[in-house]
């Protein structure tokens, strides 16, 4: 089923899975200031433990290599490596990724490393909001880049700038839960521009690994042709998706209908020279997809993709449902045909300014309960409904890269290896080929880690 030489891989971030907040000279991010603050997330829970990563790393190497996967995708956890978000590194911080990383490359799998997984330092007054961030993450890039530059294969900048933008400062159901709708706008410009200048340090401290950014993409439909659907569903586009892209790929902003100026007016007006910062040669492309978005006209109605209240009821346009679609525990319609539109459209709009692309991530949340095996009396995960999503996923983006013109891709990477903290919605939603029992964190690996591990014996 695979072509040869396509990477697959598994995804994790720094403060979903490590835990051990307090450990190694850690300080604050931004998301555990969050997370203990009463009502933000799901049943009270917080990443103080998590998967407890930090000191069950050596075993979850051990499981990708009986899984067999080429490549691991992990975050280094910013508060954990600059724990002032400014100035040199700490020592212990560089110790546990050398460790992870020695392990890693022991087993002969090859490391991606995402630098910015949504964990600010709290030290960095204003997060995103403040241009100054741009700057840190850059000189941050830097010091990581001279120390974990000859191991890295390949380096993600920012993961999900939008999502940071949206949920984070626009509708306040993520870190630092901003409210500021429209006004966010300069935290997605901010993280731009720390990503150019991120791309720039990483070349000037010689990493030899290939560079990239992760941005999420979700194909967007009005759910009519009425006039204002298709506005508020291209208005919702540019927040979303063109915005990032463009930015990244062509060093300047998509244009916007005179209507929406006003509202816009950060990207509209953005400055020439910090465009052409942004826009940095790239070895690779990382797509996260997991769902398409229909955009309707009027206010309310549905809340966020997530099922959370959000200000997103206080805007002019909703989402729409998708009926015909299965869902998944999260809500999430399951259409694996928007994964081959997602490529297509992205090969489209870019042509030959978009690099071989990554699936950077792609996953599902399923109840997976843990049960005994009426048999044989084995715990078993059967979560079946996983093994199809990645199965119809896998191919829809194999099939868009086979189509003339298609994008180049060059591998997919699992969301996730393990359960985590899956931010706002907390432990109620499982990600993971490998199920975790959060009181004791053991591992059980479920029916989709077989099933990947067969696919991935196949190839041999
Ligand atoms: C995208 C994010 O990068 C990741 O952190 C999150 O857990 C998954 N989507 C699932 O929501």
């Amino acid at each position: 089923m695979l072509p040869t030489g396509f990477v697959m891989g598994v995804a994790t971030s720094a403060f979903q899975v490590e835990g051990a907040v307090h450990d190694g000279g850690r300080e604050l991010s931004v998301w555990d200031d969050f997370s203990h603050q009463p009502g933000r997330i799901r049943g009270g829970a917080n990443a103080d433990t998590t998967a407890d990563h930090y000191g069950r790393f050596a075993e979850d190497v051990d499981l990708m290599t009986e899984l067999g996967i080429d490549s691991y995708r992990f975050s280094f956890g910013w508060p954990r490596l600059q724990p002032g978000g400014s100035g040199s590194l700490n020592p212990e911080g560089i110790a546990f990724y050398d460790r992870l990383l020695d392990r890693l490359l022991a087993a002969g799998i090859s490391p991606m490393a995402t630098l910015f997984h949504w964990d600010t330092p709290v030290e960095l007054r204003g997060g995103w909001l403040n241009r100054d961030t741009a700057h840190r993450f850059g000189d941050y890039a830097y010091e990581v880049g001279e120390v974990f530059g000859d191991r890295i294969d390949r380096w993600v900048t920012l993961n999900e700038p939008a999502t940071v933008m949206l949920n984070g400062y626009a509708l306040g159901i993520h870190a630092p839960g901003s409210t500021l709708l429209f006004d966010a706008l300069p935290a997605g410009h901010n993280q731009l521009l720390g990503h150019g200048l991120a791309v720039q340090a990483l070349r000037a401290a010689s990493v030899k690994g290939a560079i990239g950014i992760a941005n999420v993409y979700s194909p967007t439909s009005p759910v009519t042709s009425s006039d204002d659907d298709v506005a508020f569903a291209g208005l919702f586009d540019t927040v979303h998706n063109t915005m990032f892209g463009d930015a990244v790929l062509l060093g300047r902003y998509p244009e916007v209908p005179d209507a929406f100026a006003r509202l816009l007016r950060p990207i509209v007006e953005a400055d020439p020279a910090d465009l052409a910062t942004i826009h940095q040669p790239l070895d690779f492309y990382g797509v996260n997809y997991y769902f398409p978005t229909r955009i309707a006209s009027g206010s309310g109605g549905v809340a966020s993709p997530d099922g959370e209240a959000s200000a997103m009821t206080s805007l002019p346009f909703h989402l729409g449902a998708w009926p015909e679609f299965q869902r998944t525990n999260f809500g999430w319609p399951v259409a694996p045909e928007f994964m081959t539109v997602a490529l297509e459209q992205l090969a489209a709009r870019y042509g030959d300014a978009l690099p071989p692309v990554f699936v950077t991530e792609g996953g599902v949340s399923l109840p997976d309960e843990a049960a005994p095996d009426a048999e044989t009396g084995v715990t078993r995960i059967v979560d079946s409904a996983r093994i199809d999503y990645l199965t119809t996923h896998l191919e829809a983006a194999l099939e868009a890269a086979a189509a003339p013109g298609g994008a180049t891709l060059l591998g997919y990477y699992v969301w996730s290896l393990l359960d985590n903290f899956e931010w706002a919605a907390g432990y109620s939603q499982r990600f993971g080929l490998v199920h975790v029992d959060f009181s004791t964190g053991d591992r059980t690996p479920k029916e989709s880690f077989a099933w990947l591990q067969r696919v991935l014996e196949a190839r041999s």
